[in-house]
């Protein structure tokens, strides 16, 4: 195998996804625990950063000149390359968080044992059913008292729409957790705790005949229990089939505690003999061979400075074929020109590393000098060709927005335009009239502090925002096909356009997109716009 293909296959390309507080940082904690990354578990982000407010987030953002939330972490486990993507939550929850799925070839969903489906991991999970890559379900915290074990399951075929099956089995949970039991293997994994930042130690384990054995281990009330479970689980549950996984209509599911350390490392080994190596990409000339063509990448994030002083930005590509070299010319489809990219860097948790090379399936960071946008094609200079572009996500939280100093509407528009423009908000305008009335859109409210601290500091211009009470966004797939003007909703619904005048629906509760539906018959409304 020619090392290029070796190198490209040794890689895997995950984002982690969950509902705040579900254990993500700590289950990563845990990944780079084994590969070796970090020394000690509990470095990988401070926890005050993680949970910092809305004023501290500024600051972060300003000292690091790059946010915190754009981790991307990179580490080797197993003669493996794996490269993580971070998928930030709590108050950090924006369209870059949607954007990043579409840079990842599979996604891990981790899940409180106790909480079961949450509402962030309801979203995200959406964005990866759309793009139907392989879902890996972790169970966490099962050291607490966690919710039953097929209730769980059930809970995630219903709630999300995908078939499960369970890889291991937890025995209890709580302070009666005892363990797991691996189904391949047919025995039982005794609970230990290792906490402390030590590797998961040499569990022990019994095979499930050795029902002596395991009834000292567990007990026999326990015992009991896992037999009668384990046969209804044989009976019940989703054939394993690898195939089903990786068109993402079938998820494997773990359970352990991260916290603990139980159940994590096998749980890694099994996600990455499972999971794919980078994954072919469409584009307008067909389907993109990550070993068989030279360097392309595209642009899935861009995150601009927040320090007024220096206004460069930072662009994000996930390499999809081929190997990176930072002294090669590049082509910037969209911009027409041929270029060397500057600064290539791995952004690690905290620190940035200059790379040299980097090769299909990795993530690199280049400084942007307000060149690229979203979506963006970098290619091979003897070659011209489009990735298919990123969707547009339907924000969630709307609110009008004035300058208050009205002599300064020129940097106003020229401002907001911008921001815009790199994917941090979307803005609307009314149907019927122009520019005056410009209504914002974002993913997470956060996103509405940016919008007012970018405005003041880099175009000083001061805003008022009026918030709308709506939630729901609505493209119009077919919107060339009908009479927009006749067409009658809800009476809260409002009909507004998007920057490149496509007209789009706004409500306030989902049971009016239903009625609106409903009422116009043929009307077809979608929630991402593909652009
Ligand atoms: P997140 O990134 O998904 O938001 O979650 P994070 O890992 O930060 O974990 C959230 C809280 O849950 C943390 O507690 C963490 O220690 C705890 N936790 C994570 N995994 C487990 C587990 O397997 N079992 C138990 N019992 N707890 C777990 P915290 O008190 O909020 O923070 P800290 O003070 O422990 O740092």
């Amino acid at each position: 195998m020619s090392d290029l293909k070796q190198e490209i296959n040794r890689r895997r390309t995950f984002a982690i996804i969950s509902h705040p507080d579900a254990g993500k940082t700590t289950l990563t904690e845990k990944f780079l625990l084994y590969g070796g990354a970090i020394n000690l578990a509990g470095s990988v982000k401070g926890k005050a950063t993680a949970r910092h407010a809305v004023s501290d987030w500024m600051e972060i953002e300003k000292e690091r000149g790059i946010s915190v939330t754009s981790s991307v972490l990179q580490f080797e486990y197993g003669g493996y390359c794996i490269n993580i993507l971070d998928t930030p939550g709590h108050q950090d929850f924006s369209e870059d968080t949607y954007r990043t799925l579409m840079a990842a070839d599979s996604a891990v969903m981790v899940i409180d044992g106790s909480k079961g489906v949450e509402a962030q991991t309801r979203k995200l999970f959406k964005v990866c059913v759309m793009r139907r890559i392989p879902i890996f379900t972790f169970i966490n915290k099962m050291d607490r008292d966690a919710n039953d074990t097929f209730d769980l399951l059930d809970e995630i075929e219903k709630e999300l729409g995908i078939a499960t099956c369970p890889k291991n089995w937890p025995i209890g949970s709580g302070k009666g957790f005892k363990g797991i039991y691996d189904r391949d293997k047919r025995c039982v994994v005794i609970y230990s705790d290792t906490e402390k930042g030590t590797k998961e130690g040499e569990a022990t384990r019994i095979p499930i005949e050795e029902k002596q054995r395991v009834e000292e281990a567990i007990g026999s009330e326990a015992a009991e229990k896992l037999l009668e479970e384990i046969e209804l689980l044989d009976g019940a549950s989703a054939e394993f089939d690898l195939d089903e996984v990786r068109g993402g209509n079938l998820t494997p599911v773990f359970f352990g505690s991260a916290l603990t350390n139980f159940g994590v490392e096998i749980f890694l080994r099994h996600f990455l003999q499972m999971t794919t190596t980078p994954l072919p990409r469409t584009a307008d000339c067909g389907v993109v061979d990550p070993v068989e063509r030279d360097f392309s990448a595209f642009v899935f994030k861009i995150q601009a400075n927040m320090n007024k002083a220096h206004r460069d930005r930072v662009a994000f590509m996930r390499i999809c074929s081929g190997k990176f070299e930072a002294s090669m010319e590049v082509k910037h489809v969209q911009g027409g020109r041929i270029m060397r990219l500057s600064q290539p860097q791995q952004i690690m948790a905290s620190e940035r590393k200059i790379l040299e090379e980097a090769y299909a399936g990795d993530i690199i960071g280049v400084f942007d000098p307000g060149v690229f946008s979203i979506g963006d094609t970098i290619c091979s200079p003897k070659e011209t060709f489009f990735y298919e572009g990123i969707p547009t996500f339907a924000p969630e939280h709307f609110a009008r927005v004035r300058q208050m100093d009205t002599m300064k509407r020129k940097q106003f528009v020229k401002g907001i335009t911008q921001i815009a423009q790199e994917g941090a908000i979307q803005i609307f305008q009314e149907y019927n009239t122009g520019m005056e009335e410009i209504i914002v859109g974002v993913v997470g409210v956060l996103q509405f502090d940016v919008l007012r601290y970018r405005l003041e500091n880099e175009y000083n211009v001061d805003i008022r925002l009026e918030p709308l009470p709506y939630e729901h966004i609505r493209w119009i797939a077919n919107w060339e096909d009908l009479d927009m003007d006749r067409m009658t909703g809800t009476s809260d619904m409002k009909k507004v356009k998007d920057m490149k005048g496509n007209p789009l629906l706004l409500f306030v509760n989902e049971w009016s997109v239903g009625m609106t539906v409903d009422r116009n018959p043929g009307l077809v409304l979608t929630e991402f716009s593909r652009n």
